[in-house]
């Protein structure tokens, strides 16, 4: 078949700072899925995208042509409105257990198609996944009837949903272009807008366990990601979050779910219970329900119903024990004071080292292995008190957890006492759509 482009010239287009026509930016991600254009000239041209940037045209026609390289979800025979969130991630994000069943309570479906973690950032289907029998593997058959019976469904993303990001993701993991703020927008952007929903918030987390550590560029991340929705007719809106410090107290697998079922039991950490409902918010607005209190809901039940079912439609025990990892140290303070650093990258690092998180793909995590912290920041402690408890399955995994802690903020520790320390607000920012 003779192609209507050549590679070479999409890449030098690039390169001398010129904006890509929408056909040539059509055949490239087409030609790159059919294996046509190679991966050498993808990278070459992946580069020169990090390098050059692109408009909001050319973001909003990369994304589209990545969403049609694949299938996308037909929901709109649902008899309600749909809405999703997605998480930029973060240690301790454990947010999407309560808050999809808590959204689904008031009408809305809740299309959640999730990943799994890799380094320091835990991935929401691990978290289910110690859940004995869930499953995440599952038909679009079974997701549109469970989307019909309980309104919630959290999956895993099946292979043919945006299959030119999944190429193009491994080869920029590889060539030094995961960078480029366009490039995650549209790799984002690509998997939610293919999966179907009419609506979507975006938890865009700024910090030290962040993907973005600065917030003028979590912000740009945020902008790109908005416009890029509002373009294809997405109502979508973002809000920036702290992630300098873990979210909660349980950071793992099944800790964090059993964090989660706290909140739906109407309890909880503080600023799980604040960013869950300040999402939940955020996304029934975008459905247009207003006046409802979705902090009732977790209070009085509803949610937790909603929880249960989800849970049991994929197959999972609702009502199973969490597992206890078989190895587990105390941190505790070395003076009175209160707690001025608790440093979401190396609490998470500290997890991942212990056995919760995989450096590879293929890599199993473990359950039960995890940080619970005791005390988080601005509390104050006594010395001798427990700070945190590191939990491993594997004992000779325990000093690399401690190591971990010891090496965070260059060599200063993850933990810091002194004599003032304050929690700062969860919710940053709001960027909402500009059409
Ligand atoms: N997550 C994605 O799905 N894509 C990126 O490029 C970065 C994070």
């Amino acid at each position: 078949m003779t192609e209507r482009h050549d590679a070479v010239d999409v890449i030098t287009a690039k390169r001398d700072g010129r904006a890509l026509t929408d056909d040539q930016i059509d055949w490239v991600i087409d030609a790159y899925t059919r294996g046509v254009v190679a991966q050498e000239q993808m990278s070459a041209l992946a580069m020169a995208i990090l390098l050059r940037g692109m408009t909001r045209p050319e973001v909003s026609r990369w994304t589209a042509a990545m969403t049609e390289s694949g299938q996308r979800l037909e929901l709109s025979g649902l008899d309600r409105p749909t809405v999703d969130k997605h998480s930029t991630g973060g240690v301790g994000d454990k947010i999407t257990l309560p808050l999809v069943p808590l959204v689904a309570v008031f009408g809305v479906a809740v299309p959640q198609v999730s990943g799994r973690g890799l380094g320091h950032t835990g991935g929401t289907l691990d978290k289910f996944e110690t859940i004995p029998g869930w499953r995440a593997d599952l038909s679009t058959a079974h997701i549109m009837a469970q989307l019909r019976d309980v309104g919630a469904v959290v999956c895993a993303a099946g292979a043919s949903l945006a299959p030119a990001d999944r190429k193009l993701y491994a080869l920029r993991d590889v060539t030094g272009t995961v960078e480029s703020i366009p490039l995650i927008a549209s790799s984002i952007m690509s998997k939610k807008i293919a999966e179907g929903t009419r609506a979507l918030v975006l938890d865009v987390k700024v910090g030290s366990g962040a993907f973005m550590k600065d917030r003028n560029h979590a912000l740009e991340l945020a902008r790109a990601m908005v416009d890029i929705g509002a373009d294809a007719g997405v109502t979508t809106s973002a809000l920036l979050t702290d992630m300098s410090t873990p979210l909660g107290r349980a950071v793992g697998n099944a800790n964090e779910v059993a964090e989660a079922v706290e909140v739906l039991a109407g309890g909880g950490p503080d600023d799980v219970v604040e960013l869950t409902v300040a999402l939940a918010r955020e996304m029934l607005a975008a459905c247009g329900i207003t006046g409802v209190d979705p902090a009732e809901a977790l209070a009085d039940g509803r949610a937790m119903d909603v929880w249960r079912r989800m849970v049991a439609a994929q197959g999972g025990d609702p009502m199973a024990p969490e597992p206890l990892a078989p190895h587990t140290e105390a941190v505790v303070a070395d003076r009175d004071g209160v707690i001025s650093r608790m440093d979401a990258l190396g609490v998470g690092i500290a997890a991942w080292r212990l056995g919760a998180g995989r450096s590879h793909q293929d890599d199993r995590v473990a359950a039960s292995a995890g940080v619970y912290l005791h005390k988080t920041l601005g509390q104050h402690v006594h010395k001798g008190e427990i700070i945190m408890t590191l939990c491993t399955e594997t004992e000779a995994r325990m000093p690399r957890g401690l190591l971990a802690l010891a090496e965070a903020c260059a060599g200063r520790g993850a933990v810091e006492i002194s004599d003032v320390g304050a929690r700062g607000p969860i919710v940053l920012d709001h960027v909402a759509a500009v059409v």
